[in-house]
């Protein structure tokens, strides 16, 4: 929002997170990320660290926020692993919730006082629409709609801070995440495109172009909100 803040963005190389970190830096503003490895292309600030490592993250957490004013945060990294519910096990259990809950809160703790000194924030958590309901993802749909609980609780927190707190649901979206879980040609991917009212994959700037709003100036009375970017999917019939 300010030349001189920054807005600090989870899984900022690939995906949505390097589509909201793109679509930040074409508008002039200055864009630290974080991911496990590097990569020449990302133009902002990179910091590398493993979030599903405690100590890892809380680390670099501190370096970020003791040199950076960080004024927007975008809570992007998430996981899932797709189990029935009789195999979910307690590995996999443990590390979805806390690559999609535990990581939020916890940078959203450490990004904080920044936001407070400055006397404004925005901060946007990126859901899923699985949280609505997704078979052989009730972990992971779980933990995201927590992160909807999570968002709607901090609005009510920090509104009178002037930081508000929203958050992004995309349906299938095109990205290394999703072409992990869902293999071309794969009856996974088939019942999804078959769930879409678009009949189509989300392209990441498509998901990007509503964060950007919540991390606008402009958005400065929307707080609490939920917005599905999904191709109709949260309102379809069709379950996938
Ligand atoms: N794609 C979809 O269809 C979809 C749908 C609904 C919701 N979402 C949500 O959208 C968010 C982004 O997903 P995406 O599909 O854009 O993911 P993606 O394309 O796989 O990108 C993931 C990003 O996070 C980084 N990353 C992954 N694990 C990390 C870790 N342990 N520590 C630090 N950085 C890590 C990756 O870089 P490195 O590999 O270098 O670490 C990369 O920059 C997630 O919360 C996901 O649940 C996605």
């Amino acid at each position: 929002m300010n030349k001189s803040s920054y807005a600090l963005i989870t899984g900022a190389t690939k995906g949505i997170g390097r589509a909201i970190s793109d679509l930040l830096m074409e508008q002039g503003q200055s864009v630290i990320g974080i991911s496990r490895n590097p990569d020449p292309s990302f133009k902002g600030q990179l910091f590398l660290a493993d979030l599903s490592n405690s100590s890892s993250r809380n680390q670099v957490f501190k370096e970020i926020t003791a040199s950076f004013p960080i004024d927007r945060l975008v809570n992007n990294i998430g996981f899932n692993q797709i189990q029935g519910l009789p195999d979910i096990t307690s590995q996999y259990y443990q590390k979805i919730i806390d690559l999609n809950l535990t990581v939020t809160l916890e940078l959203t703790q450490a990004v904080l006082p920044s936001m407070l000194a400055l006397g404004h924030g925005r901060i946007v958590n990126i859901a899923s629409r699985s949280m609505l309901g997704r078979k052989n993802s009730s972990v992971y749909a779980a933990a995201k709609a927590g992160l909807v609980g999570f968002t709607k609780s901090w609005a009510i927190e920090l509104a009178p801070s002037s930081i508000t707190v929203n958050c992004v649901a995309p349906g299938p979206i095109e990205t290394e995440m999703f072409n992990r879980n869902n293999p071309i040609g794969s009856p996974a991917r088939k019942s999804m495109l078959d769930a879409i009212p678009m009949n189509r994959l989300g392209d990441p700037r498509e998901v990007a172009s509503a964060a950007i709003y919540f991390l606008s100036k402009s958005a400065s009375f929307t707080t609490g909100q939920t917005i599905f970017i999904c191709g109709g999917a949260s309102i379809s019939q069709h379950h996938f």
